[in-house]
């Protein structure tokens, strides 16, 4: 008995992960329905009633056009800073986030080229996807595809510090306190927004306390179009399937309340389809942080 529910158990997962993966790959899942099953049991497990089947078919995607043809830059997920052969300084972001904004950007139109840290999170159907792992290697190739770009949006959690110098060998345990020498790490999303030539930039902002405060004062001070603020406190934004997103822009701001990161990522391609669009009417103006 033990045995087989855990063979059950085992499918389940396999299953899942499938469906996961064929999400990610951009296949729409219709269903199940609620109600009388065969089994006698009431529940999630019916087929959709064909007529429903049939009009979600003929439903165009969400934000379908509203990107088409825009060169889209993207970065996401962590970067790692290595300290020595086994050791670097990371953080807790697994890159659902961006990924989520790839996929959904791609879904209205855009061609979309993500760069990413390391994570486990399957490339969405249609994205060109670059593999790095430090905050170097990441401003590296966000710099070599930028001059393509018509919007870059940065929502990598991209470290603020490297370590000055790189160990050769494992750094052996002393008896004392360590000290590692820490330098800023390049500002990727600071060094687009600040290029004479530039996409519509659009940042992230992490933040622990007073978000909307800090999040306005990092649009202002790295120069961006617009900004995606979250709460990060108790695991409410990192390696989660859901998040709640204030955007800000010069003159608006749309709150976006906790959803799945699917549906806030087509909200967020909305909006940024929108302020491109106002950006190309009257150039310059996007820019002006609010
Ligand atoms: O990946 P998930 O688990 O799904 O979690 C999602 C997320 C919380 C990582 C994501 O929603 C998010 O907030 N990403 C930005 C994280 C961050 O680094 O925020 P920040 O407030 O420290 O940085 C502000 C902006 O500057 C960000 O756009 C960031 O990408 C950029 N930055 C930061 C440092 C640096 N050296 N270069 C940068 O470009």
């Amino acid at each position: 008995m033990a045995a087989s529910k855990a063979w059950a158990a085992t499918v389940l997962n396999l299953l899942l992960t499938y469906v996961a993966v064929l999400i990610a790959r951009g296949v729409r899942f219709l269903g199940p329905a609620s109600g009388n099953q065969a089994c006698g049991e009431i529940g999630a497990g019916r087929m959709w009633e064909p007529n429903l089947l049939a009009a979600s078919l003929l439903e165009p995607p969400v934000n379908a056009g509203l990107l088409n043809g825009v060169n889209l830059l993207i970065t996401a997920g962590p970067t790692r800073e290595r300290i020595d052969p086994v050791r670097y300084l990371t953080n807790r972001s697994s890159g659902k986030m961006g990924f989520a904004v790839a996929a959904a950007a791609r879904e209205a139109g855009a061609h979309v080229t993500l760069v990413s840290g390391p994570v486990q999170v399957p490339t969405p159907a249609g994205v060109t996807r670059i593999n790095v792992e430090s905050a170097r290697e990441m401003y590296a190739a966000v710099h070599r595809h930028i001059a393509d770009a018509d919007v870059f949006i940065a929502a990598a959690a991209v470290a603020d510090y490297q370590p000055v110098k790189v160990a050769k060998q494992k750094i052996k345990k002393d008896s004392g306190a360590m000290k590692l020498d820490l330098e800023p790490a390049p500002d990727i999303v600071k060094s687009v927004a600040d290029m004479a030539k530039r996409p519509l930039v659009v940042g992230f902002a992490a933040e622990t306390n007073d978000v909307e405060q800090n999040a306005r004062a990092k649009l202002k001070r790295k120069n961006l179009d617009m900004i995606a603020a979250n709460d990060v406190c108790h695991s409410k934004a990192f390696d989660c399937d859901d998040n709640a997103l204030l955007v800000l822009w010069r003159g608006g701001q749309q709150e976006l309340p906790r959803a799945p990161k699917s549906e806030l990522a087509a909200a967020l391609a909305a909006l940024i389809a929108r302020r491109f669009a106002e950006s190309r009417l009257a150039p310059g103006r996007a820019s002006v942080p609010a």
